[in-house]
């Protein structure tokens, strides 16, 4: 049985003290670890919001991590300094960065077998755009996105990862896919992973839906099959949404 996990993803929203009274109000709702749960903060809170979480039943996350241990990387982040900063986990592949930014899946890849091989748990992001799902192209993008972002993926590394299915033109659109588009495809998910790392590492992979999900639709989505929890963006900006959400998992 695979525990559901949901994780917030502030984004480049909040100051200091918002950040500080968001995260508080999160572990004031989340008393119990019935659920997986994380924030991931902007990079410059990830210190006092960890601080503020000891203790809690919230994890913290990094939005972004660089593959390098060290070096001459202006504005990066290593898997070491994001462990410090108190976080457990790291988005990877984000839309906003794959797509917005450009950054191509050979870096993703190595951001992935970087993280995890640190001790992070690896929340690569995968997702379609509106003009693929439209084109027919939804499993072939995503094949392509799994087998180029996982690619050489050690088997002990399958357990520090989990993948946020994303279809891009939900991502902060109000534009949710139906429970049947999100189980449909994140069964895809599920069988493509395995054939690249066998059905035992598919039926404990852990796969969040993204995109618009909210306290309304929360339940209906995750009462599918095969999706184990959400990686909400901006109803995880306020508390009580997002306690909302997670209560939903239950
Ligand atoms: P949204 O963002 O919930 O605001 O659509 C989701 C995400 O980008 O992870």
């Amino acid at each position: 049985m695979r525990k559901k996990f949901i994780a917030g993803n502030w984004k480049m929203y909040t100051t200091l003290a918002g950040a500080k009274s968001l995260a508080l109000g999160v572990a004031q709702g989340v008393t119990d670890d019935a659920v997986t749960v994380a924030v991931c903060p902007p990079t410059c809170w990830l210190v006092p919001v960890a601080e503020v979480l000891k203790g809690s039943h919230v994890g913290v996350g990094a939005q972004n991590v660089h593959y390098a241990a060290e070096g001459a990387y202006t504005g990066d982040l290593s898997p070491a300094m994001i462990l410090e900063s108190g976080c457990q986990y790291a988005i990877i592949g984000h839309s906003e960065r794959r797509h917005g930014l450009a950054e191509p899946d050979l870096f993703l890849n190595r951001k992935v077998k970087a993280a995890t091989a640190a001790g992070l748990t690896a929340i690569f992001c995968v997702g379609e755009l509106l003009a693929e799902r439209e084109a027919k192209q939804t499993e072939a993008v995503l094949e392509f996105q799994l087998a180029a972002g996982l690619a050489g993926l050690e088997a002990g590394a399958l357990g520090k990862l989990v993948v946020a299915y994303e279809p891009v033109w939900a991502i902060g659109t109000g534009k949710v896919a139906t429970p049947e588009q999100a189980q449909e495809t994140h069964g895809f998910i599920r069988k493509t992973f395995g054939k690249l790392f066998g059905a035992e590492a598919a039926s404990k992979l852990v796969i969040q839906y993204g995109g618009s999900v909210k306290p309304d639709n929360a339940a209906e989505i995750m009462k599918q099959p095969d999706v184990d929890g959400a990686l909400v963006g901006g109803a995880s900006l306020k508390a009580d949404s997002f306690v909302k959400i997670v209560q939903a998992a239950r």
